[in-house]
């Protein structure tokens, strides 16, 4: 008999598509069709790291093209296999690894904070504001003078390839069309900067992908650099969501905002471990078989398209006691395994597709829920909070309305 499409199920189920079927089936991974295609569907921990190490899998025709030309897109890392993935990747870990960087960052994002709030007499939706705020703060940690930019038009171009990403026809349509003017603007400021144009730093990112050579020595086209400042760009105002739900959790835990507010902050990082492992993000990774293997029973062949669950790993019962609890103390003895907290991929950060922005993504929140604890003082009116699992990339309903927002004093 044939295997039964799931894509509307999928739509229907939402984050816990995998999760009840990895239930119900008693298994790590299961084989359906979506929209058309076969598919193997799997979880957890071992499932991830045969995902992600071993150059098994790579994202070309991995997803549909309605996330790839929203998200990632042709050309770029994510796009890429092997040694040549390899290079252009450690040009990423690079810029966002490097300590001063990730400080630099965090500054930018306190500063671009109280700049916003200053402004902020009346109720504010803290998900609204934060695309502003992060999208300044991406643009000035890359190295462009924000009064040079139209900031308004590239926030929301940029937070509409997030928000349609999960969508279909013409909202997608619509955020695709407007990608083509960041894509624009991004390849002219490219093209000024080796023109001599458009002076930047030498050091910041965007110098350094300007500049940025591959194996055999060529510069970085045009449309493939773009495209990258675009993945530096994009994601850094995506933490946003990541920082909504850090405020959601301090609201619905104050216990946890009285502890930092009282200057024991000796948990924060395990609250932001913890944000990411509770709330969802994106559902799921996709990846074609490079080579035929064996797993657990399930054969793949070549070209094989798989779906690794990244929420249900994230609460996979194997992995995390109790998953379903927010529970931040439970990173204080945490191995660090890089297959079971994967909201931002797992395995090597180098050799696979694991996000380069992890580390910079943690910094961010941890300075949010610094300033939202310990800095600023605001109220949370009554509204709808609930987060519906059935919306791709999932938020509070109300963006998290706050009030008389302003310093602590
Ligand atoms: C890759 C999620 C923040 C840049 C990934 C992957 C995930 C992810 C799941 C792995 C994709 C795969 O396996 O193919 C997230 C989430 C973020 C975030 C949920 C926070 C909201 C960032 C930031 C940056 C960034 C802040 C850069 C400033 C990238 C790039 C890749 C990537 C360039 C491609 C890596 C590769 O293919 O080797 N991200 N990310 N991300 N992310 Fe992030």
């Amino acid at each position: 008999m044939p295997t039964p499409d799931s894509s509307i199920a999928f739509l229907a189920d939402g984050y816990l598509f995998g999760h009840r079927r990895f239930l119900r089936m008693r298994s790590d991974a299961f084989r359906t069709r979506i929209m058309g295609r076969p598919a193997v569907v799997m979880h957890g921990s071992e499932a991830a790291r045969i995902f992600y190490e071993g150059d098994r899998f790579t994202r070309d025709r991995a997803m549909p093209t309605s996330v790839l030309h929203l998200l990632q897109d042709e050309g770029s890392v994510q796009s890429l296999a092997g040694a040549v993935h390899h290079h252009r990747k450690s040009l990423f870990a690079r810029m966002l690894t490097d300590d001063d960087a990730l400080r630099r960052l965090r500054e930018l994002y306190a500063d671009e904070w109280f700049r916003a709030m200053a402004d902020w007499s009346a109720a504010v939706i803290l998900h609204e504001k934060l695309i502003t705020v992060l999208t300044r703060v991406a643009v000035r940690w890359v190295g462009i003078n924000p009064d040079t930019v139209d900031i308004p038009a590239r926030a929301g171009e940029l937070a509409g390839m997030i928000e349609n990403a999960g969508k279909f026809g013409p909202p997608n349509w619509l955020a695709r069309q407007r990608r083509h003017r960041t894509e624009r603007w991004a390849g002219e400021l490219i093209a000024g900067i080796w023109n001599g144009d458009v002076l930047v730093d030498p050091g910041s990112p965007l110098a350094q992908l300007a500049h940025h050579t591959e194996l055999d020595g060529s510069r970085l086209d045009q449309a493939a650099a773009a495209v990258e400042l675009i993945n530096l760009l994009r994601p850094i105002v995506a933490v946003g969501r990541f920082i909504v739900f850090a405020a959601l959790a301090l609201h619905v835990w104050p216990s946890w905002r009285r502890v930092f507010a009282s200057g024991d902050t000796a948990d924060v990082g395990n609250f932001v471990q913890e944000v990411r492992r509770y709330y969802p993000f994106f559902p799921v990774i996709g990846g074609r078989a490079q080579h035929g293997f064996e797993w657990h029973g399930h054969r793949f062949e070549i070209g094989d398209w798989v779906l690794l669950d990244l929420f249900a790993t994230n609460r996979d019962e194997r992995s995390w006691s109790d998953p379903g609890r927010f529970q931040p103390e439970r990173f204080r003895d945490w191995t660090g395994d890089p297959n079971t907290l994967i909201p931002q991929g797992g395995g090597d950060l180098i050799d696979g597709h694991r996000c380069p922005g992890e580390r910079a993504t943690i910094e961010l929140m941890e300075e949010a829920v610094h300033l939202l604890s310990r800095a600023t003082h605001y109220a949370v009116p009554p509204q709808d909070l609930r987060v519906s699992l059935r919306r791709f990339p999932a938020l509070p309903e109300s963006g998290f309305v706050m009030d008389a927002v302003g310093p602590a004093v």
